[in-house]
Protein backbone atom coordinates (compact mmCIF):
# COMPACT_ATOMS: atom_id res chain seq x y z
CA UNK A 1 0.00 0.00 0.00
CA UNK A 2 1.07 3.09 -0.34
CA UNK A 3 0.22 6.28 1.48
CA UNK A 4 0.58 9.75 1.13
CA UNK A 5 -1.05 13.21 3.00
CA UNK A 6 -3.21 15.96 1.76
CA UNK A 7 -4.82 18.81 2.99
CA UNK A 8 -7.11 20.36 0.27
CA UNK A 9 -11.02 21.03 0.63
CA UNK A 10 -12.52 17.20 0.42
CA UNK A 11 -14.95 18.72 -2.34
CA UNK A 12 -12.11 19.77 -4.35
CA UNK A 13 -10.59 16.48 -4.75
CA UNK A 14 -10.93 13.69 -7.35
CA UNK A 15 -10.89 10.36 -5.42
CA UNK A 16 -12.14 6.93 -6.32
CA UNK A 17 -13.65 6.41 -2.67
CA UNK A 18 -13.64 9.99 0.55
CA UNK A 19 -13.78 7.57 3.90
CA UNK A 20 -15.71 9.81 6.45
CA UNK A 21 -16.41 9.56 9.85
CA UNK A 22 -19.92 10.72 11.89
CA UNK A 23 -20.95 9.78 15.47
CA UNK A 24 -24.13 8.54 17.13
CA UNK A 25 -27.33 10.40 16.11
CA UNK A 26 -26.05 11.13 12.67
CA UNK A 27 -23.49 13.67 14.35
CA UNK A 28 -21.08 14.42 11.44
CA UNK A 29 -17.04 15.13 11.27
CA UNK A 30 -15.58 18.53 10.49
CA UNK A 31 -14.92 17.12 7.05
CA UNK A 32 -18.12 14.94 6.66
CA UNK A 33 -19.89 18.26 7.36
CA UNK A 34 -17.88 20.04 4.72
CA UNK A 35 -18.82 17.05 2.08
CA UNK A 36 -22.40 16.86 2.98
CA UNK A 37 -22.07 21.30 2.50
CA UNK A 38 -20.85 20.52 -0.79
CA UNK A 39 -23.16 17.82 -1.91
CA UNK A 40 -26.48 19.98 -0.85
CA UNK A 41 -27.17 18.00 2.36
CA UNK A 42 -26.99 14.79 0.33
CA UNK A 43 -25.23 12.74 3.19
CA UNK A 44 -27.62 13.73 5.68
CA UNK A 45 -30.64 12.46 3.58
CA UNK A 46 -29.11 9.43 2.67
CA UNK A 47 -28.14 8.58 6.41
CA UNK A 48 -31.56 9.42 7.55
CA UNK A 49 -33.01 7.44 4.75
CA UNK A 50 -30.55 4.22 5.25
CA UNK A 51 -31.16 4.43 8.79
CA UNK A 52 -28.02 4.79 9.93
CA UNK A 53 -27.02 6.16 12.89
CA UNK A 54 -23.50 6.11 13.16
CA UNK A 55 -23.25 3.54 16.00
CA UNK A 56 -19.09 1.97 15.84
CA UNK A 57 -19.19 -1.04 13.37
CA UNK A 58 -21.32 0.45 10.51
CA UNK A 59 -20.78 1.45 7.32
CA UNK A 60 -22.79 2.89 4.23
CA UNK A 61 -21.23 3.14 1.03
CA UNK A 62 -22.46 5.65 -1.80
CA UNK A 63 -21.82 4.90 -5.08
CA UNK A 64 -24.16 6.97 -6.71
CA UNK A 65 -22.95 10.20 -6.75
CA UNK A 66 -23.80 13.12 -8.61
CA UNK A 67 -21.54 13.88 -11.79
CA UNK A 68 -17.64 15.08 -10.29
CA UNK A 69 -14.47 13.59 -9.14
CA UNK A 70 -16.07 11.50 -6.13
CA UNK A 71 -16.96 8.14 -7.51
CA UNK A 72 -17.87 6.99 -4.15
CA UNK A 73 -18.26 7.89 -0.06
CA UNK A 74 -17.81 5.47 2.75
CA UNK A 75 -19.05 6.63 5.82
CA UNK A 76 -17.80 5.34 8.64
CA UNK A 77 -20.07 4.86 12.48
CA UNK A 78 -17.94 6.20 15.46
CA UNK A 79 -20.38 5.71 18.08
CA UNK A 80 -20.74 8.15 21.06
CA UNK A 81 -18.62 11.05 20.59
CA UNK A 82 -17.56 10.82 24.53
CA UNK A 83 -16.99 7.05 24.49
CA UNK A 84 -14.86 6.92 21.54
CA UNK A 85 -11.72 4.89 22.50
CA UNK A 86 -9.49 2.68 21.27
CA UNK A 87 -11.52 -0.51 21.38
CA UNK A 88 -14.39 1.50 19.17
CA UNK A 89 -12.24 3.48 17.05
CA UNK A 90 -10.48 0.25 15.63
CA UNK A 91 -14.17 -1.52 15.50
CA UNK A 92 -15.14 1.31 13.49
CA UNK A 93 -11.64 0.74 10.95
CA UNK A 94 -12.06 -2.96 10.93
CA UNK A 95 -15.52 -2.32 9.32
CA UNK A 96 -14.68 0.33 7.39
CA UNK A 97 -11.26 -1.46 5.98
CA UNK A 98 -13.96 -4.59 5.57
CA UNK A 99 -15.81 -2.25 3.42
CA UNK A 100 -13.71 -0.73 1.09
CA UNK A 101 -12.51 -4.18 0.41
CA UNK A 102 -15.47 -5.35 -1.02
CA UNK A 103 -16.18 -1.66 -2.79
CA UNK A 104 -13.16 -2.64 -4.91
CA UNK A 105 -11.65 0.72 -4.96
CA UNK A 106 -8.37 1.07 -6.14
CA UNK A 107 -7.58 4.47 -3.91
CA UNK A 108 -9.09 6.22 -1.36
CA UNK A 109 -9.09 9.53 0.99
CA UNK A 110 -9.42 8.95 4.32
CA UNK A 111 -10.52 11.46 6.79
CA UNK A 112 -10.78 9.58 9.67
CA UNK A 113 -8.16 10.67 12.56
CA UNK A 114 -9.79 13.89 12.54
CA UNK A 115 -12.46 12.00 15.23
CA UNK A 116 -11.57 12.43 18.93
CA UNK A 117 -10.43 9.46 20.73
CA UNK A 118 -9.99 9.72 24.06
CA UNK A 119 -6.32 11.30 24.27
CA UNK A 120 -4.77 9.66 21.95
CA UNK A 121 -3.06 11.95 19.24
CA UNK A 122 -2.78 12.10 15.40
CA UNK A 123 0.49 10.01 15.32
CA UNK A 124 -1.36 7.19 16.95
CA UNK A 125 -4.97 7.26 15.27
CA UNK A 126 -3.02 7.72 11.66
CA UNK A 127 -1.24 4.35 13.12
CA UNK A 128 -4.46 2.65 13.98
CA UNK A 129 -5.92 2.91 10.34
CA UNK A 130 -2.53 1.58 8.56
CA UNK A 131 -2.22 -1.15 11.08
CA UNK A 132 -6.13 -1.99 10.10
CA UNK A 133 -5.76 -1.65 6.54
CA UNK A 134 -2.82 -3.30 6.09
CA UNK A 135 -3.69 -6.49 7.87
CA UNK A 136 -7.34 -6.52 6.32
CA UNK A 137 -5.60 -7.06 2.96
CA UNK A 138 -3.34 -9.75 4.39
CA UNK A 139 -3.52 -12.98 2.41
CA UNK A 140 -1.35 -16.16 2.73
CA UNK A 141 -1.12 -17.41 -1.26
CA UNK A 142 2.11 -18.18 -1.80
CA UNK A 143 1.29 -21.80 -1.66
CA UNK A 144 -1.78 -22.17 -4.10
CA UNK A 145 -1.36 -22.69 -7.43
CA UNK A 146 -3.46 -19.46 -8.79
CA UNK A 147 -1.57 -16.81 -5.97
CA UNK A 148 -4.38 -13.72 -7.27
CA UNK A 149 -6.84 -16.25 -7.54
CA UNK A 150 -9.35 -14.42 -10.58
CA UNK A 151 -9.01 -11.62 -7.94
CA UNK A 152 -9.45 -7.96 -8.96
CA UNK A 153 -6.91 -5.66 -8.10
CA UNK A 154 -7.18 -4.03 -4.72
CA UNK A 155 -6.94 -0.54 -2.86
CA UNK A 156 -3.30 0.28 -3.81
CA UNK A 157 -3.25 4.05 -2.58
CA UNK A 158 -4.37 5.72 0.63
CA UNK A 159 -4.07 9.53 1.20
CA UNK A 160 -4.74 11.00 4.47
CA UNK A 161 -6.72 14.44 4.58
CA UNK A 162 -5.39 16.74 7.47
CA UNK A 163 -7.40 19.84 8.42
CA UNK A 164 -3.88 21.93 7.76
CA UNK A 165 -0.52 21.37 6.34
CA UNK A 166 1.24 21.54 9.50
CA UNK A 167 -0.70 18.01 10.69
CA UNK A 168 1.63 16.56 8.28
CA UNK A 169 4.38 15.66 10.12
CA UNK A 170 2.10 13.62 12.83
CA UNK A 171 0.46 12.42 9.84
CA UNK A 172 3.83 10.72 8.31
CA UNK A 173 5.46 9.24 11.59
CA UNK A 174 1.99 7.48 12.31
CA UNK A 175 2.15 6.18 8.41
CA UNK A 176 6.09 4.96 9.21
CA UNK A 177 5.63 3.41 12.35
CA UNK A 178 2.24 2.05 11.22
CA UNK A 179 3.85 0.48 8.05
CA UNK A 180 7.07 -0.80 10.35
CA UNK A 181 4.64 -2.55 12.59
CA UNK A 182 2.26 -3.84 9.99
CA UNK A 183 4.95 -4.90 7.69
CA UNK A 184 6.59 -6.99 10.87
CA UNK A 185 3.12 -8.16 11.49
CA UNK A 186 2.81 -9.29 7.96
CA UNK A 187 6.36 -11.18 8.70
CA UNK A 188 5.70 -12.97 11.29
CA UNK A 189 2.10 -13.96 9.90
CA UNK A 190 3.88 -15.82 6.72
CA UNK A 191 6.31 -17.59 8.75
CA UNK A 192 3.74 -18.77 10.99
CA UNK A 193 1.06 -19.87 8.40
CA UNK A 194 4.10 -21.86 6.86
CA UNK A 195 3.79 -25.35 7.17
CA UNK A 196 6.22 -27.32 9.50
CA UNK A 197 7.69 -28.76 5.97
CA UNK A 198 8.69 -25.84 4.47
CA UNK A 199 9.28 -23.29 7.88
CA UNK A 200 12.20 -25.74 9.23
CA UNK A 201 14.42 -24.59 11.99
CA UNK A 202 16.99 -23.86 8.91
CA UNK A 203 14.31 -22.15 7.25
CA UNK A 204 13.61 -19.94 9.83
CA UNK A 205 17.43 -19.57 10.28
CA UNK A 206 17.68 -18.59 6.80
CA UNK A 207 14.34 -16.00 6.88
CA UNK A 208 16.54 -13.97 10.08
CA UNK A 209 19.27 -13.70 7.48
CA UNK A 210 17.70 -12.38 4.89
CA UNK A 211 15.76 -10.16 7.12
CA UNK A 212 19.78 -8.91 8.63
CA UNK A 213 20.66 -8.40 4.70
CA UNK A 214 18.09 -5.75 4.75
CA UNK A 215 19.51 -3.57 7.77
CA UNK A 216 23.10 -2.41 8.00
CA UNK A 217 22.48 -2.23 11.85
CA UNK A 218 20.81 -5.85 11.71
CA UNK A 219 23.31 -8.75 12.58
CA UNK A 220 22.32 -12.36 12.15
CA UNK A 221 24.29 -15.13 13.61
CA UNK A 222 23.24 -18.95 13.61
CA UNK A 223 24.30 -21.57 16.22
CA UNK A 224 24.48 -24.91 14.69
CA UNK A 225 24.00 -27.94 17.02
CA UNK A 226 27.80 -28.36 17.60
CA UNK A 227 28.02 -25.52 18.60
CA UNK A 228 25.04 -25.49 21.50
CA UNK A 229 26.74 -28.37 22.81
CA UNK A 230 30.00 -26.72 23.13
CA UNK A 231 27.51 -23.97 24.96
CA UNK A 232 26.31 -27.49 27.06
CA UNK A 233 22.25 -26.48 26.65
CA UNK A 234 21.39 -30.23 27.15
CA UNK A 235 18.11 -29.36 27.68
CA UNK A 236 17.56 -27.06 24.11
CA UNK A 237 19.42 -30.00 22.60
CA UNK A 238 17.28 -32.85 23.99
CA UNK A 239 14.56 -31.56 22.24
CA UNK A 240 15.83 -31.87 18.84
CA UNK A 241 17.39 -34.96 19.20
CA UNK A 242 14.09 -37.00 18.16
CA UNK A 243 13.55 -34.90 14.73
CA UNK A 244 15.82 -35.10 11.53
CA UNK A 245 15.68 -31.13 11.51
CA UNK A 246 18.62 -30.02 13.44
CA UNK A 247 18.21 -27.25 16.08
CA UNK A 248 19.18 -23.63 15.72
CA UNK A 249 19.75 -20.66 17.90
CA UNK A 250 19.01 -17.68 16.02
CA UNK A 251 20.82 -14.94 17.08
CA UNK A 252 20.15 -11.07 15.44
CA UNK A 253 21.61 -8.10 17.18
CA UNK A 254 20.23 -4.75 16.23
CA UNK A 255 22.86 -1.76 16.66
CA UNK A 256 21.00 1.54 17.31
CA UNK A 257 22.91 3.00 20.51
CA UNK A 258 26.96 3.18 20.81
CA UNK A 259 28.42 -0.48 21.72
CA UNK A 260 28.70 0.35 25.45
CA UNK A 261 24.78 0.61 25.59
CA UNK A 262 23.21 -2.47 27.18
CA UNK A 263 20.54 -4.17 25.30
CA UNK A 264 16.84 -5.32 25.62
CA UNK A 265 16.80 -9.02 24.77
CA UNK A 266 14.40 -10.90 22.96
CA UNK A 267 13.87 -14.53 23.20
CA UNK A 268 10.97 -16.25 20.80
CA UNK A 269 10.13 -19.97 21.13
CA UNK A 270 11.05 -21.09 17.76
CA UNK A 271 9.14 -24.33 17.68
CA UNK A 272 8.42 -25.55 14.29
CA UNK A 273 6.19 -28.11 15.19
CA UNK A 274 5.05 -29.15 18.19
CA UNK A 275 3.91 -32.85 17.71
CA UNK A 276 4.38 -33.57 21.74
CA UNK A 277 7.03 -35.74 21.42
CA UNK A 278 6.58 -39.54 23.03
CA UNK A 279 3.95 -37.64 24.65
CA UNK A 280 2.36 -37.13 21.70
CA UNK A 281 -0.43 -35.13 21.38
CA UNK A 282 -3.78 -36.10 19.87
CA UNK A 283 -4.74 -36.13 16.53
CA UNK A 284 -7.53 -33.29 16.25
CA UNK A 285 -6.21 -29.68 14.88
CA UNK A 286 -2.67 -31.10 15.15
CA UNK A 287 -1.78 -29.18 12.23
CA UNK A 288 -1.91 -26.04 14.46
CA UNK A 289 1.35 -27.27 16.19
CA UNK A 290 2.97 -25.41 13.32
CA UNK A 291 2.36 -22.45 15.05
CA UNK A 292 4.32 -22.86 18.07
CA UNK A 293 7.08 -20.72 16.24
CA UNK A 294 5.20 -17.73 17.21
CA UNK A 295 6.90 -16.42 19.18
CA UNK A 296 10.58 -16.77 17.62
CA UNK A 297 8.53 -15.45 14.42
CA UNK A 298 7.33 -11.93 16.05
CA UNK A 299 10.89 -11.84 17.64
CA UNK A 300 12.54 -11.90 14.47
CA UNK A 301 9.68 -9.60 12.54
CA UNK A 302 10.16 -7.32 15.72
CA UNK A 303 13.95 -7.11 14.95
CA UNK A 304 12.92 -5.76 11.14
CA UNK A 305 10.97 -3.29 12.97
CA UNK A 306 12.91 -2.14 15.05
CA UNK A 307 15.39 -1.62 11.87
CA UNK A 308 13.29 -0.12 9.97
CA UNK A 309 12.22 2.93 12.77
CA UNK A 310 15.94 3.15 13.53
CA UNK A 311 15.63 3.32 17.01
CA UNK A 312 18.47 4.15 18.91
CA UNK A 313 18.35 0.82 20.87
CA UNK A 314 20.86 -2.10 21.28
CA UNK A 315 18.21 -5.09 20.77
CA UNK A 316 18.87 -8.94 20.65
CA UNK A 317 16.77 -11.53 19.20
CA UNK A 318 17.56 -14.34 20.36
CA UNK A 319 15.21 -17.76 18.95
CA UNK A 320 15.96 -21.23 19.87
CA UNK A 321 14.61 -23.26 16.85
CA UNK A 322 13.73 -26.83 16.63
CA UNK A 323 11.08 -29.42 15.98
CA UNK A 324 9.44 -32.01 18.77
CA UNK A 325 8.61 -35.54 17.16
CA UNK A 326 8.37 -38.74 18.72
CA UNK A 327 11.50 -40.69 17.69
CA UNK A 328 13.62 -43.67 18.94
CA UNK A 329 15.94 -41.01 19.79
CA UNK A 330 13.71 -38.61 21.65
CA UNK A 331 12.95 -37.45 25.16
CA UNK A 332 11.67 -39.94 27.09
CA UNK A 333 9.27 -39.40 29.91
CA UNK A 334 11.54 -39.71 33.02
CA UNK A 335 14.78 -38.59 31.17
CA UNK A 336 17.38 -36.20 33.27
CA UNK A 337 19.08 -33.68 30.92
CA UNK A 338 21.64 -30.93 31.96
CA UNK A 339 20.62 -27.09 31.28
CA UNK A 340 23.13 -25.32 30.30
CA UNK A 341 22.89 -23.50 33.79
CA UNK A 342 23.79 -27.17 35.55
CA UNK A 343 20.67 -27.60 36.57
CA UNK A 344 19.31 -30.76 36.00
CA UNK A 345 15.77 -31.22 34.59
CA UNK A 346 13.45 -33.94 35.03
CA UNK A 347 11.55 -35.01 32.06
CA UNK A 348 7.88 -35.97 32.90
CA UNK A 349 5.74 -34.80 29.76
CA UNK A 350 7.95 -34.38 26.30
CA UNK A 351 4.85 -32.00 25.80
CA UNK A 352 6.56 -29.79 27.82
CA UNK A 353 9.50 -28.94 25.36
CA UNK A 354 8.90 -24.84 25.01
CA UNK A 355 10.15 -24.19 28.72
CA UNK A 356 13.16 -26.89 27.34
CA UNK A 357 14.63 -24.86 24.97
CA UNK A 358 13.84 -21.55 26.34
CA UNK A 359 15.51 -21.98 29.55
CA UNK A 360 18.88 -22.35 28.26
CA UNK A 361 18.76 -19.59 26.11
CA UNK A 362 17.59 -17.33 28.96
CA UNK A 363 20.66 -18.39 30.60
CA UNK A 364 22.78 -17.41 26.91
CA UNK A 365 20.73 -14.26 27.34
CA UNK A 366 23.30 -13.63 30.75
CA UNK A 367 26.13 -12.68 28.37
CA UNK A 368 24.48 -9.66 27.21
CA UNK A 369 24.51 -7.96 30.87
CA UNK A 370 20.37 -7.28 29.63
CA UNK A 371 18.34 -4.24 30.46
CA UNK A 372 15.64 -6.28 30.30
CA UNK A 373 14.33 -9.56 29.13
CA UNK A 374 10.85 -10.80 27.45
CA UNK A 375 10.66 -13.69 26.32
CA UNK A 376 7.51 -14.87 24.28
CA UNK A 377 6.33 -18.11 23.28
CA UNK A 378 3.19 -20.42 22.98
CA UNK A 379 3.80 -22.34 25.74
CA UNK A 380 0.42 -23.82 27.40
CA UNK A 381 -2.95 -24.68 26.77
CA UNK A 382 -3.58 -23.90 30.11
CA UNK A 383 -3.07 -19.97 29.17
CA UNK A 384 -6.27 -20.00 26.63
CA UNK A 385 -8.49 -21.77 29.37
CA UNK A 386 -7.22 -19.13 32.10
CA UNK A 387 -7.48 -16.15 29.62
CA UNK A 388 -9.42 -16.97 26.25
CA UNK A 389 -7.41 -15.70 23.30
CA UNK A 390 -8.01 -11.63 23.74
CA UNK A 391 -4.95 -10.65 26.09
CA UNK A 392 -1.54 -12.93 26.01
CA UNK A 393 -0.53 -13.63 29.87
CA UNK A 394 2.41 -11.68 31.35
CA UNK A 395 4.33 -12.84 34.12
CA UNK A 396 7.58 -11.18 35.21
CA UNK A 397 10.06 -11.09 38.35
CA UNK A 398 9.53 -6.94 38.40
CA UNK A 399 6.93 -5.11 38.42
CA UNK A 400 8.41 -1.85 36.45
CA UNK A 401 9.19 -3.78 33.59
CA UNK A 402 5.47 -5.79 33.95
CA UNK A 403 3.82 -2.19 33.94
CA UNK A 404 5.98 -1.24 31.19
CA UNK A 405 4.85 -3.93 28.54
CA UNK A 406 1.30 -3.84 29.85
CA UNK A 407 0.88 -0.39 28.92
CA UNK A 408 2.61 -0.66 25.77
CA UNK A 409 -0.11 -3.44 25.03
CA UNK A 410 -2.66 -0.91 25.65
CA UNK A 411 -1.45 1.70 23.51
CA UNK A 412 -0.41 -0.81 20.66
CA UNK A 413 -3.92 -2.27 21.37
CA UNK A 414 -1.81 -6.28 21.75
CA UNK A 415 -3.14 -6.37 25.33
CA UNK A 416 -1.39 -8.54 28.16
CA UNK A 417 -3.11 -9.07 32.02
CA UNK A 418 -0.49 -10.08 34.61
CA UNK A 419 -0.83 -13.66 36.03
CA UNK A 420 1.38 -14.28 39.69
CA UNK A 421 4.58 -15.98 39.87
CA UNK A 422 4.44 -16.61 43.63
CA UNK A 423 6.50 -19.32 45.41
CA UNK A 424 4.22 -20.92 46.07
CA UNK A 425 3.69 -22.18 42.91
CA UNK A 426 7.19 -22.94 43.02
CA UNK A 427 6.39 -26.30 45.01
CA UNK A 428 4.69 -28.00 41.71
CA UNK A 429 8.03 -28.48 40.30
CA UNK A 430 9.48 -30.54 42.89
CA UNK A 431 11.01 -33.27 41.28
CA UNK A 432 12.29 -36.54 43.08
CA UNK A 433 15.56 -37.64 40.72
CA UNK A 434 16.67 -34.46 39.66
CA UNK A 435 16.92 -30.72 40.89
CA UNK A 436 13.45 -29.78 38.62
CA UNK A 437 10.55 -31.37 36.87
CA UNK A 438 9.50 -30.04 33.61
CA UNK A 439 5.94 -30.02 34.43
CA UNK A 440 3.80 -28.62 37.59
CA UNK A 441 0.43 -31.16 37.30
CA UNK A 442 -2.37 -30.04 36.47
CA UNK A 443 -3.33 -26.92 38.15
CA UNK A 444 -2.06 -23.64 37.22
CA UNK A 445 -0.45 -24.44 34.02
CA UNK A 446 0.59 -21.14 32.94
CA UNK A 447 2.06 -20.01 36.33
CA UNK A 448 4.18 -23.12 36.55
CA UNK A 449 5.83 -22.98 33.30
CA UNK A 450 6.44 -19.40 33.55
CA UNK A 451 7.98 -20.53 37.67
CA UNK A 452 10.31 -23.45 35.59
CA UNK A 453 11.56 -20.46 33.60
CA UNK A 454 11.89 -17.69 36.25
CA UNK A 455 14.82 -20.51 37.83
CA UNK A 456 17.07 -19.67 34.98
CA UNK A 457 15.97 -15.83 34.82
CA UNK A 458 17.06 -14.79 38.76
CA UNK A 459 20.44 -12.63 37.46
CA UNK A 460 18.38 -9.89 35.35
CA UNK A 461 14.87 -8.09 34.99
CA UNK A 462 12.53 -10.79 33.10
CA UNK A 463 9.17 -10.97 31.82
CA UNK A 464 7.45 -14.04 30.24
CA UNK A 465 4.46 -13.62 27.79
CA UNK A 466 2.22 -16.49 26.82
CA UNK A 467 0.82 -15.95 23.68
CA UNK A 468 -0.90 -19.40 23.18
CA UNK A 469 -4.44 -18.06 22.86
CA UNK A 470 -3.74 -14.48 20.83
CA UNK A 471 -0.95 -15.61 18.32
CA UNK A 472 -3.34 -17.26 15.91
CA UNK A 473 -7.06 -17.81 15.40
CA UNK A 474 -8.57 -21.13 14.70
CA UNK A 475 -11.53 -22.37 13.04
CA UNK A 476 -12.71 -20.99 9.60
CA UNK A 477 -10.37 -17.53 9.28
CA UNK A 478 -7.86 -20.07 10.86
CA UNK A 479 -3.90 -18.17 10.50
CA UNK A 480 -1.50 -16.50 12.40
CA UNK A 481 -2.58 -13.34 14.05
CA UNK A 482 1.21 -11.31 13.79
CA UNK A 483 0.79 -10.89 18.02
CA UNK A 484 2.77 -9.74 19.55
CA UNK A 485 4.28 -7.57 16.96
CA UNK A 486 2.61 -4.68 18.12
CA UNK A 487 3.39 -4.75 21.71
CA UNK A 488 7.11 -5.84 21.51
CA UNK A 489 7.32 -2.67 18.83
CA UNK A 490 5.56 -0.17 21.38
CA UNK A 491 7.55 -1.58 24.45
CA UNK A 492 10.56 -0.70 22.27
CA UNK A 493 9.57 2.60 20.53
CA UNK A 494 8.56 3.71 24.12
CA UNK A 495 11.97 2.57 25.45
CA UNK A 496 13.39 5.03 22.71
CA UNK A 497 11.41 8.19 23.26
N1 LIG B 1 2.89 -25.64 22.29
C1 LIG B 1 2.21 -26.22 23.39
C2 LIG B 1 1.20 -25.25 24.04
C3 LIG B 1 -0.07 -24.99 23.28
C4 LIG B 1 -1.07 -25.93 23.26
C5 LIG B 1 -0.26 -23.78 22.67
C6 LIG B 1 -2.25 -25.66 22.59
C7 LIG B 1 -1.44 -23.51 22.02
C8 LIG B 1 -2.44 -24.45 21.97
C9 LIG B 1 3.20 -26.65 24.45
O1 LIG B 1 4.41 -27.11 23.98
C10 LIG B 1 2.55 -27.76 25.21
O2 LIG B 1 2.34 -28.78 24.62
N2 LIG B 1 2.25 -27.54 26.48
C11 LIG B 1 1.61 -28.51 27.27
C12 LIG B 1 2.23 -28.45 28.64
C13 LIG B 1 1.80 -29.57 29.54
C14 LIG B 1 2.33 -30.89 29.02
C15 LIG B 1 2.32 -29.30 30.91
C16 LIG B 1 0.13 -28.17 27.33
O3 LIG B 1 -0.23 -26.99 27.38
O4 LIG B 1 -0.68 -29.08 27.25
MN1 LIG C 1 4.34 -29.18 23.54
ZN1 LIG D 1 5.04 -26.43 22.17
Amino acid sequence: MEYSIKSDSPAKLSSDCLVLGLYLKRKLCPTTAAMDEALGGLLSRLLKRDDMEGKPGQTLLISHLPEGKIERILLVGLGKREELDAANYRKALAAAAKSLKESGAKSAHVALPEAEVGSHGLPWKTRQIVEILESAFYRFTQLKQDPNNGKPPRLAKVCFLTASPDQGAETELGISQGKAIASGMNLARDLANLPGNICTPTYLAEEAEKLAKHHKKLKAKILDESELEELGMGSFLSVSRGSRQPAKLIVLEYHGAPAKTKPYVLVGKGLTFDAGGISLKPAANMDEMKYDMCGGASVIATLGVVAELGLPLNVVGLVPASENLPDGNANKPGDIVTSMAGLTIEILNTDAEGRLILCDTLTYAKRYDPVAVIDVATLTGACIVALGRHPSAILSNDDALCAALTSAGEKAWDRVWRLPLWDEYQEQLKSNFADIANIGGPDGGTITAACFLSRFAKDFKWAHVDIAGTAWKSGADKGATGRPVPLLSQYLIDRAA
